[in-house]
């Protein structure tokens, strides 16, 4: 079987995940979104960061390229993963994918760490009180996102994969 894992990503966070979820997937084949050849896979993993709630304009073009496929996705974001945000991005991406008529077979995603000039440009540039302003409860989020991915969102992404393609 052919998988294919490929990932978008701005500051390495989604990388490190794509490389966990090759460890779990004998002879699948890794490389960047910008890399892919062809879409002659029996499977196709993208991974994706988060922009404005959902996948980001290279993995969004990448994503409508793809049609009639066994798929799945993984992302990292930089709100909590529990949250409704990630709920609304999992929706919106897998969307992306089952309006084209693929699959979508599985997703992971992890919280991720926020590039640190977005963050000065949101402190230094919006108020407290403004929706991305520096709020006490907004300053924990982007200090909690910054020690990930970590070793256990890595484990458990390649223990969600190993488990899944066991399934497939
Ligand atoms: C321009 C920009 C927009 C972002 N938008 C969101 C967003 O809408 N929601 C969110 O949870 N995180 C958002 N993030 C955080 C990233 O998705 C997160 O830090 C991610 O792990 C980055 O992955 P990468 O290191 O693979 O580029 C944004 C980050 C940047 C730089």
């Amino acid at each position: 079987m052919k998988t294919l894992i490929t990932y978008s990503t701005k500051t390495g966070n989604t990388k490190k995940v794509a490389e966990a979820i090759s460890k779990a997937i004998i002879n699948s084949e890794i490389m960047d979104i910008a890399d892919v050849q062809n879409l002659d896979y029996d499977l196709i993993i993208v991974g994706t960061w988060i922009d404005k709630g959902t996948a980001d304009a290279k993995a969004l073009k990448f994503i409508n390229g793809i049609k009639d496929k066994n798929t799945a996705f993984f992302f990292t974001l930089g709100a909590y993963p529990d949250s409704k945000h990630a709920q609304d991005c999992i929706d919106n991406i897998t969307k992306l994918f089952t309006d084209n008529g693929n699959k979508v077979l599985g997703h992971y995603h992890c919280q991720g760490a926020i590039d640190p000039k977005l963050i000065e440009m949101m402190r230094t540039k919006f108020s407290p009180d403004h929706p991305h302003g520096p709020n006490p409860e907004r300053i924990k989020r982007w200090s909690d996102a910054s020690t990930h991915p970590d070793q256990n969102d890595l484990d458990n992404a390649y223990n969600y994969f190993k488990n899944f393609i066991e399934r497939f």
